[in-house]
């Protein structure tokens, strides 16, 4: 088993740390040797594509998170509504599916029995399903009209790791797949995206080398109660990332907000020395969200709240509200969640090991839930 974890003492930790390998093996064959994207697996008839007018994307758990990442580069690049519903609540709202609607499942296993039901159930309706998966040949699957395999490789650890950022990887592929075809991107830009994903495998490791600022910070809080994790635009769903690595592996109380919705509800919960972990969006990025990040902090901390920070290398501007700040390279605004998720995900194994449980089973988890 030693020789299985690759050395680590868990599973998990070494799948956290195969996530370059994961993110790069997801990206291999994907394009040509001029960079232009090839994704052949995606068979389903390009004239049906080009009429696709909704994609709902459908998953559970991390995979949802995923799911919720790549939202934001679906809509940006492909102009196509898309929503995110998590597999078991889809099928009994009486859902709007046609022959025009995109059904993208997001699955690890490829056998989640929810995830499974919501496809069938939609490809009844008319649907095309798409299912990102890293399992191959995999009840879901087989059950759907294409499949874009994950190729992070077995995932043996409970808490889902390296695959979430592997299925991003993937989404963001069927993304510029979805523009190149619809004509909704140019060629260069497309290029220009699948330059940059390219890069990330070794920022991942970058992170990685220097997480021991993170794991120190993780085990001196050992004993804490509850953590705020706050983030915005696909800094969000990496918030409730980082805050369900933390439920499922040290069975803390861990919510993830969006920073906006702060005012609203969630800066009531702040008092003298509660943690909140915030993923601030890049200083060069659009719109005001990296300000607009910052005044939160700002907020939570005038209030007595241990600030940590996830931020962009060489953003000064956080240093001042925060107690603690890790820093993650460089990337664009929505492949920023393939670096920031991971300091938050040693962030919940270390704690978690700190308190002496099993990283690999947590308490009361499966690995794949099969049944409804
Ligand atoms: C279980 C696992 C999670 C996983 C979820 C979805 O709850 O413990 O880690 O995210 O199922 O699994 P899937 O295989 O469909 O991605």
């Amino acid at each position: 088993a030693a020789a299985e974890k690759g050395g680590y003492p868990s599973f998990m930790e070494k799948e956290i740390n195969d996530q370059p390998d994961a993110v790069a093996q997801t990206l291999l064959g994907r394009s040509d040797a001029d960079g232009n994207l090839t994704l052949d697996e995606i068979r389903v008839d390009p004239s049906v594509l080009k009429n696709i007018d909704r994609i709902i994307v459908l998953a559970c758990g991390t995979s949802a998170y995923a799911g919720q990442v790549a939202r934001y580069a679906i809509e940006h690049w492909c102009r196509i509504p898309t929503e995110v519903e998590l597999s078991h609540e889809f099928r009994y709202r009486d859902p709007i599916v046609d022959e025009n609607t995109l059904i993208v499942s997001i699955s690890q296993s490829g056998e989640t029995m929810d995830t499974l039901m919501a496809v069938r159930y939609a490809r009844e309706q008319g649907a095309k399903t798409v299912a990102i998966c890293n399992t191959n040949g995999s009840t879901i699957p087989r059950e759907s009209d294409a499949v874009l395999y994950t190729h992070a490789g077995p995932e043996i650890a409970v808490a889902s790791t390296k695959a979430f950022l592997a299925q991003i990887t993937a989404a963001y592929l069927l993304g510029l797949y979805l523009a190149q075809l619809r004509g909704n991107l140019f060629q260069g830009q497309i290029k220009d995206i699948l330059a940059e994903l390219a890069k990330t495998p070794a920022k991942i490791a970058t992170v990685l080398e220097n997480a021991d600022q993170i794991k120190e910070l993780a085990r001196s809080m050992a004993d804490t109660r509850s953590v705020l994790f706050l983030g915005r635009h696909v800094g969000y769903p990496v918030a409730m990332e980082g805050a369900l690595k933390l439920k499922e592996l040290a069975y803390i109380h861990a919510e993830g907000f969006a920073a906006g919705e702060l005012k609203h509800g969630p800066i009531a919960l702040i008092e003298e020395g509660q943690p909140v972990i915030v993923v601030v969006p890049s200083p060069r990025g659009r719109d005001s969200l990296h300000s607009k990040v910052v005044s939160n902090i700002q907020e939570v901390r005038a209030r007595g709240a241990k600030t940590i920070v996830i931020a962009e290398e060489g953003d000064e501007s956080v240093k001042a509200y925060a107690e603690h700040v890790f820093y993650v390279p460089e990337t664009s605004t929505l492949l920023a969640p393939l670096l920031t998720t991971v300091p938050l995900q040693i962030f919940a194994l270390e704690l978690a090991s700190a308190k002496g449980f099993d990283v690999d089973q947590p308490r009361n988890l499966a690995k794949s839930v099969t049944v409804e």
